[in-house]
């Protein structure tokens, strides 16, 4: 089992199987300017969304183990699609403290279903991928915290290609397959969706405005790096001296080509340049040499 760095200036790893993640990285910018980051998009291969929960686990296993490299002190696993299906074995497997963007995003969305106002109906909607959906852990993460609520999941398979695709979210097409996807909770009047995919952050303005109902939606991103900064305070090991770091943020991809660095930023709000390309093969088998 690898060990971890107990140091306050080891940095934090973050891994997706792409893009999204990097909205949680935003959120861990801006709460924990002064930590150093490491991300891990596994370009190459996503979306996991699609594949099997067997699959999903082999490939995260090996995205962890690669960053292990780094000697992080803790990592986040970004990815709802791993955090719903592969979350427990990835805890068993690293000695390395994991946290997953499921619980939080739970949390946060229980919180707000806690806010709206007497008579609303007790349920929570959820929009995610396919192996989300199937894994039925969102809904078990809510019924947990209150086993009154009711989640209501719909697989929205279309929307992360349209996204990775660069489609913006004023286009006739996102509208077209959003109102498909988000009918039944039109129907049925749901109080407070969660955006149970990394991705989905992108298209919240046209969530809303095709919704068209009070409806609070839940991105993980901000609770996720709560989380953190929680675990980091309880284990002793937050960087929090010095001045905030101009650029802490070094990528890594699994795809060569330009598709990271031109949608990157929609993601992360600036622009990243030059991510570290990673073979797939190095990944598959680690004693393959650079
Ligand atoms: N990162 C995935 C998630 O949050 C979305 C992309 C994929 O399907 O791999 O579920």
């Amino acid at each position: 089992m690898p060990a971890f760095s107990s140091q306050p200036s080891a940095p934090i790893a973050v891994f997706d199987s792409g893009l999204g993640g990097l909205t949680v990285v935003r959120a861990l910018m801006r709460r924990l300017p002064r930590e150093k980051l490491i991300y891990f998009g596994d370009t190459a291969r996503v979306p996991y969304g699609s594949k099997s929960p067997r699959t999903v686990l082999q490939f995260a296993r090996q995205c962890l183990h690669f960053l292990t490299q780094f000697n992080p002190k803790l990592i986040v696993v970004a990815c709802n699609t791993v955090s719903a299906t592969a979350l427990e074995s990835l805890h068993h497997d690293f000695a390395i403290p994991v946290i997953g963007v499921l619980e939080p995003g739970a949390a946060a969305a229980v919180a707000a279903a806690a806010r709206t106002p007497a008579g609303q109906p007790r349920r929570i909607g959820l929009i995610a991928t396919e192996a989300t959906i199937a894994s039925q852990a969102y809904n078990q993460a809510v019924t947990r915290l209150d086993a009154t609520i009711q989640v209501i999941g719909r697989a929205c398979p279309l929307l992360v290609p349209m996204i990775e695709e660069g489609r913006l979210p004023d286009s006739p097409i996102v509208r077209s397959v959003l109102q498909e996807y988000l009918q039944p909770f039109k129907s049925l009047q749901i109080p407070v969706l969660i955006l149970g995919c990394t991705h989905y952050p992108i298209f919240s303005q046209a969530i809303e405005e095709t919704l068209g109902l009070p409806t609070a939606l839940i991105d993980s991103a901000d609770q996720t790096a709560l989380v953190v900064a929680e675990k980091l305070a309880t284990m002793h090991i937050a960087n929090d001296a010095g001045t905030p770091l101009a650029d802490g943020l070094t990528c890594y991809v699994t795809d060569q080509g330009q598709r990271f660095e031109s949608l990157a930023g929609r993601f992360l709000g600036r622009l990243i340049t030059q991510p570290v390309w990673v073979e797939p093969e190095r990944l598959e088998n680690p004693t393959v040499e650079k």
